[in-house]
């Protein structure tokens, strides 16, 4: 790991200062769980069309090959904890007055971890929702048949994620909207912020104030802004941060 102790320690200050944190993921905080991330080599869209498996197009033209893709990621997800990076972010929870975590993912690893305030701006993949009666049930520890079909109406069940060129589900995103707004820090791990709205949530943050940390061994989007950079795996960087606020 290429960071420096000062600036984990200016990052550990700066959210022990902080009277409301506000943290956003994406799957780079999953990735030292065996998750892939969207854009990185062996990514998860390999092998099949983002439009196919993705978009509410796809699913409307063939579900059964929706739904293999979909089942065949929640066995994968069965089967994955959550890492340091996950618990690190339960605890820092635990050390700050107010706290809320916006993710990307669809995983739940961050609940599972611990995590308590989570908004889960593209949906869950532990969820599953009638297209007809609009029902929602955990279906999490379920094995799914091909074309898994509504209890209640008889409807066809989908995954409850956000898909490309759907709307991002309003309760989430007004929540996502006044931790952004109330926060005085943003930490943000693991995304490399080029979807929207999310990418715009630390620049949004900063504007107003908020400091800005971004743990990603890679630049991303928020680069340009942040006021603490840590360039390495969330997995070691975040518990370290823990380490820190604590000493
Ligand atoms: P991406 O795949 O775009 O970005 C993952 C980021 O994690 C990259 O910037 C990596 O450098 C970084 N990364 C990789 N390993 C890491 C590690 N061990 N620790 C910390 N960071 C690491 O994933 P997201 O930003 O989550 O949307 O993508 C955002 C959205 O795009 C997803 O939610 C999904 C996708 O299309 C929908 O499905 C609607």
């Amino acid at each position: 790991m290429v960071v420096r102790d000062e600036d984990i320690a200016a990052a550990a200050n700066l959210l022990k200062q902080a009277t409301y944190v506000c943290a956003l993921t994406g799957a780079g905080v999953s990735a030292e769980s065996g998750v892939p991330t969207f854009r990185g080599g062996g990514g998860l869209w390999e092998g099949e069309r983002l439009e196919d498996v993705a978009t509410p197009q796809g699913f409307r033209a063939d579900p059964k090959r929706v739904w293999r893709f979909y089942n065949a990621r929640r066995r994968q997800l069965r089967a994955v904890r959550p890492n340091a990076g996950h618990y690190a972010l339960a605890e820092i929870e635990r050390l700050v007055p107010r706290f809320t975590l916006i993710t990307q993912n669809v995983d739940g690893l961050h609940q599972l971890a611990g995590s308590r305030n989570v908004i889960e701006i593209h949906g869950s993949i532990r969820t599953v929702r009638c297209v007809t009666c609009g029902g929602e049930r955990d279906a999490a520890d379920e094995d799914l048949p091909e074309l898994p079909m509504c209890e209640r109406c008889g409807g066809l069940l989908r995954p409850a994620v956000v898909w490309f060129h759907e709307m991002l589900p309003q309760d989430a995103m007004a929540a996502a909207d006044e931790a952004i707004e109330a926060c005085d820090v943003m930490l943000v791990a693991g995304t490399s912020g080029v979807v929207q709205p999310a990418a715009s949530f630390a620049i949004w943050a900063s504007r107003h104030g908020a400091g800005v940390i971004d743990v990603n061994p890679d630049p991303s989007a928020f680069t340009p802004v942040h006021t603490v950079g840590l360039a390495g795996p969330s997995g070691e960087v975040l518990p370290a941060i823990v380490e820190a606020m604590k000493a």
